[in-house]
């Protein structure tokens, strides 16, 4: 009903306006009291032992771990292997037995994710379960457990679930770099300064959802669409091209933007919006460099950035997605929601349903 849905249409986009407010529970629960530094449960992991860190998960889940992955080696110095619970766990996979191995589930319950846990237990120096679901399975067998405190997360498609599991990686990867010596307190307090801007900086981002929405009607026309991003904006473009199939059916794919030209540049045409989610960072010149081969050959790119970016990307640009400005390494954070709207509102265009897409599950218990 309405009221279970707080007078949204669909649970999705409850769910994506609950993100301020869940994220905000994920800040606070993950800093001290001062505010000065991260006070995460992470810190029962060995982070000044281990020789590399694992990430192991399924779908939506699995480009969490993809965005933390450039936060663990960047942040804390840590080799980080990703991978896709269903290959790792039938992989010949060698174990050094030093490694900690992190699997991020909502549920909890992911058939795959699972038997990865079952696979490593014992076999290396520590497991952690980054779960929204905290009395589920993959939460009972993993050594500990971060909570995501996300809510019952309804919608099919996730959301909230996504930006909760990256506020609660961004806050281990500050622990753990902090445990492994790379931040001294100064650096640490500026970075959760940064952190605890979350909040705010996502309400910012869901301000212009009527834009977001009108370029959504157009998108909703095209029978392909490419997204692209570069640096840890890269998963953001594989999450914004699942959540396109996952709900409207449009055939997404996310690239590199620095594989463009490798093959997804044949697409291009009039007819294929290209999305590009590119903060105006240390890669974003070499974005735009990407973005001008899609123009020249008539492609329409939806530019994702924040006001510097707009401006610096000059003429040419099919529409603009305006978002506020922020610490580069959270961007990620802030650009999945315009990659939800855009789906969101791509489906209600075309008349799917949103909440229980045709052929998928919340959370897939069997292989
Ligand atoms: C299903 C859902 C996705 C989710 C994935 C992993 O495919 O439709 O939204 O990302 O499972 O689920 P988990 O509960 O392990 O995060």
């Amino acid at each position: 009903s309405m009221v279970e849905k707080a007078g949204h249409k669909h649970f999705m986009a409850k769910e994506i306006h609950e993100q301020p407010g869940a994220v905000g529970l994920v800040v606070a629960r993950n800093v001290s009291a001062d505010r000065s530094r991260i006070a995460s449960p992470a810190d029962a992991l060995p982070w000044d032992r281990i020789s590399r860190l694992m990430l192991i998960a399924c779908g939506t889940a699995s480009y969490a771990g993809h965005i933390a992955k450039y936060w663990f080696e960047g942040l804390a110095g840590i080799p980080v292997e990703l991978d896709i619970a269903s290959e790792f766990r039938y992989r010949d996979h060698p174990l050094l037995g030093d490694e900690a191995a992190v699997f991020i589930s909502q549920s909890g319950e992911t058939a795959d994710t699972l038997a990865a846990l079952r696979h490593v237990t014992g076999r290396v120096q520590a497991t952690a379960a980054v779960v929204n679901v905290v009395e589920s399975s993959i939460a009972r067998e993993a050594g500990i457990v971060l909570p995501i405190l996300a809510g019952p997360e309804i919608g099919v498609a996730s959301t909230k679930a996504f930006t909760c599991q990256l506020a609660t990686l961004a806050a281990a990867a500050i622990l753990a770099a902090r445990m492994r010596g790379r931040l001294d307190k100064a650096a640490e307090a500026r970075m959760v300064a940064e952190y605890i801007e979350l909040p705010r900086l996502l309400t910012l981002a869901l301000e212009d959802e009527a834009r977001v929405a009108g370029i959504a009607q157009d998108i909703a026309a095209a029978q392909d669409v490419l997204y692209l991003g570069r640096g840890p904006m890269f998963p953001i473009a594989l999450e914004g091209a699942l959540k396109l199939k996952e709900i409207s059916y449009i055939h997404a794919e996310g690239y590199a933007s620095g594989e463009l030209k490798h093959g997804p540049i044949a697409l291009v045409d009039e007819s294929v919006p290209v999305i590009v989610m590119a903060p105006r960072d240390a890669l974003f010149e070499k974005t735009v460099s990407n973005m001008q081969e899609v123009m020249a050959r008539g492609g329409r790119v939806v530019l994702v950035s924040d006001a510097a970016g707009i401006e610096a990307a000059g003429d040419g640009v099919w529409r603009t997605i305006r978002m506020p400005d922020c610490a580069p390494w959270l961007a990620p954070v802030l650009y999945a929601v315009p990659a939800q709207l855009l789906a969101y509102h791509a489906a209600l265009a075309k008349g799917t349903d949103v909440d229980q897409p045709r052929n998928l599950a919340k959370s897939v218990t069997v292989e």
